[in-house]
């Protein structure tokens, strides 16, 4: 079932939202192998850091991945309308404006979730933006600052008067961070006093919680972040199962291997050696979460250094989940892989290795795991 957000239709229901350190483009590009319709956001980039480096590459996009939105913080309407600007000549379909991260870096400076205590801004920020670009502007956000603050429902309302064409609501307070479940109840009242889509958001692991989080609050999507880490087939899972209630197995460990293994290669050619296997490493540790005594082949994965030793491990990995077969189903995926210069095929491309920094450190602040 289409969703209309402004003039942009939205193929699907389920929507990636951004999550810093991890929605980068080798993460969508991963999504996209295996789901073509769901919405897509980048990470979370600082518009201020857009006044002095336009040309970050937390908003670089492929050309396959649309629809995508690029998600602002910043609370100064001049300057998030500039930097929408500079999102929309990058081709975002959508600009995404943040008005949710909880983290005190964020929240200190007047972004991200201290908005909500700041409604006249929050609109006037909603107004700039949209005063500059053509593409419809959503907004994502939380009950409310704390528990005392649950103040989504005049917020929402707010935010659609000022022109907003979607909101995301995760069911959390700014004071929960992602402690407790995320209440459904409320954003179910967000949504009853909306006439935009509205992205119900929080503990979507399942494609059951998902039907169970559509049917409890009227929204019109899904949002899932952390359900997807390791396990974005979770997103065509979800998508079968609300429009033809047929619940598909999750795929093989083979499959999740292959798709792992492809995750860390195109992190290794697009941010180099030093950086993409360090950031493989937690996205690794997810793929083979639930494995069969995967123990201490994931104690290797946190400490690889380079695209062959992944592969090794990995190939030994699918040797003991499925035998010969799994093994040699796994290396026809990587047969072709160019090894380059020893080990850090990356390096080569020049593409700035080490110039990828989110802005907060997802690894101190995001439970990245499923609590
Ligand atoms: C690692 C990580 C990074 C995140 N970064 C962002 C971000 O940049 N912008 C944002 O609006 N939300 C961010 N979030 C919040 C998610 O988009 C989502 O609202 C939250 O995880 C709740 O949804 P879930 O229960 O499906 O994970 C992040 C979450 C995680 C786990």
């Amino acid at each position: 079932m289409p969703i209309q957000i402004g003039s942009l239709t939205v193929p699907g229901r389920v929507y990636v939202p951004p999550m810093a350190g991890v929605t980068d483009l080798v993460y969508r590009n991963i999504v996209r192998k295996v789901d073509k319709g769901c919405l897509l956001a980048t990470e979370m980039v600082s518009s201020k850091g857009l006044m002095f480096k336009p040309e970050t590459r937390l908003m670089d996009l492929a050309e396959d991945e649309h629809p995508i939105g690029i998600q602002l913080f910043g609370h100064e309407p001049e300057v998030m309308a500039q930097a929408a600007q500079i999102a929309e000549k990058k081709g975002a379909d959508f600009i995404d404006i943040n008005m949710g991260c909880p983290v005190p870096k964020i929240t200190n400076g007047k972004d991200g979730c201290a908005l909500m205590r700041e409604p006249d801004l929050a609109r006037e920020l909603v107004l700039a933006v949209k005063g500059v670009v053509s593409v419809p502007v959503t907004v994502k956000f939380r009950l409310g600052w704390d528990d005392n603050t649950k103040n989504c429902v005049q917020f929402g309302q707010m935010l659609e008067a000022a022109g907003a064409s979607a909101v995301t609501v995760h069911g959390r307070t700014r004071q929960q961070r992602y402690s407790g479940t995320a209440d459904w109840t409320m954003i179910a009242e967000v949504k009853k006093a909306l006439s935009i889509p509205v992205f119900g958001n929080g503990d979507v692991f399942e494609p059951e919680d998902a039907a169970r989080l559509l049917e409890m609050t009227g929204c019109d999507g899904v949002a899932v972040a952390r359900g997807t880490l390791g396990n974005p087939w979770l997103i065509p899972r979800i998508t079968k199962y609300l429009d033809h209630g047929i619940l598909d197995d999750p795929p093989d460990s083979v499959d999740r291997l292959i798709l792992a293994v492809q995750h860390c290669l195109g992190l290794i050619a697009y941010k180099g050696v030093r950086v993409g296997t360090s950031e493989s490493r937690r996205h690794l540790i997810n793929y083979t979460k639930g494995m069969h005594k995967s123990a201490p082949y994931r104690n290797r994965l946190t400490q690889i250094n380079s695209a062959a030793e992944v592969v090794g491990i990995l190939s030994e990995l699918s040797e003991q989940e499925a035998g010969a077969e799994g093994k040699n189903r796994f290396l026809a995926v990587v047969q072709n892989y160019d090894f380059g210069d020893g080990e850090n095929p990356g390096e080569r491309n020049g593409n700035g290795e080490g110039s990828f920094k989110p802005p907060v450190n997802v690894d101190a602040v995001f439970p990245v795991a499923k609590p």
